[in-house]
């Protein structure tokens, strides 16, 4: 049994992956009280059940989470015997460390309360670092959704697959590997206080080729509006992007367009928004998959 959590972007997912399981989709109640708490309810039983509970950590993250631990309870309630939770998009999974003292480990604490909340198994979209899944006391996984939407692409030209930075090449490597093109990754530094983020001007053999940039998340665009300007500086011919989630905050396609990036490829597993550069890839398919198979 599917249950679609109410943070923005769970329902659309939530009935694709339930299409692909064959599963019915039960809508959980949701309100907030007049003091701002969260208030969310599974309207019928669910007694011997697998709940797969289906909520995604967008925007506002904090809320998301809390509902997403409340759902844990309502459906073990219900009477379900085991309580999954895919939550295609995983929230403060880019604070997977100390990066200045006396900060905390973010994605860690996330983890640990979803999973003593109720949940025994968590599935994820490409989560920013797949060593913090160790964090999660159950079972955890993180789905790579790049070979699936390399199927989407339709861009031509002498193909180059680039990361905007070394921690990420694992993705271009597989980007890459199923558009059958090279790849090679950009050097990106942030200050860690200002946010501010430097691309250092390592010259890439982009002339004349189309660039496709790969990333696991887009937030602001400075990192994907900074690399393709270098690109274009480069001589590339064509800069696409694709990633996994497009949260998309503040003027991030605003940026993006300014740069000249020609399309942004995105998994669903935010809210979708409207907008000529955007195309997305439905994820629910694949997710399915990966849980029947698990
Ligand atoms: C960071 O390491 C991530 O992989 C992304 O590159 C980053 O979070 C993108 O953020 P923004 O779009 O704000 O530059």
């Amino acid at each position: 049994m599917v249950i679609a959590g109410p943070s923005p972007g769970s329902g659309e997912i939530a009935g694709s992956i339930a299409r692909g399981l064959g599963a019915d989709v039960i809508v959980a109640e949701s309100k907030t009280f007049p003091d701002g708490e969260s208030y969310v309810r599974v309207p019928q039983s669910l007694e011997g059940e697998e709940a797969v509970v289906v909520q995604t950590l967008s925007p506002p993250q904090d809320t998301s989470v809390i509902q997403a631990m409340l759902l844990a309870d309502a459906v073990l309630g219900a009477g379900a015997r085991k309580a999954t939770l895919v939550a295609p998009y995983l929230a403060y999974s880019r604070q997977d460390r100390r990066f200045l003292d006396g900060e905390p480990v973010s994605v860690a604490v996330v983890l640990r309360a979803l999973h003593s909340a109720g949940y025994s198994a968590l599935y994820t979209v490409e989560v920013h670092k797949e060593a913090s899944l160790a964090h999660f006391p159950g079972e955890a996984r993180s789905i790579s959704p790049y070979e699936y939407m390399a199927r989407r692409v339709k861009v031509e030209g002498d193909l180059l697959v680039l990361a905007p930075d070394l921690g990420a090449v694992g993705r271009a490597e597989r980007l890459a590997k199923a558009l059958g093109a090279s790849y090679d990754y950009l050097v990106k530094h942030r200050d860690r206080v200002t946010g501010e983020i430097v691309i250092e001007p390592k010259t890439i053999p982009a002339e004349g080729k189309t660039v496709i940039l790969v990333d696991d998340i887009i937030s602001t665009g400075g990192t994907l509006a900074k690399a393709t300007k270098l690109l274009y500086q480069q001589g590339a011919r064509e800069v696409y992007a694709l990633v996994a989630h497009a949260l998309l905050a503040g003027n991030a396609l605003e940026r993006l367009e300014e740069a000249g990036l020609r399309k942004l490829y995105a998994g669903n597993t935010l809210p979708k928004r409207e907008h000529p550069l955007l195309e997305y890839v439905d994820l629910g398919p694949l997710i399915a998959e990966v849980l029947s198979s698990g």
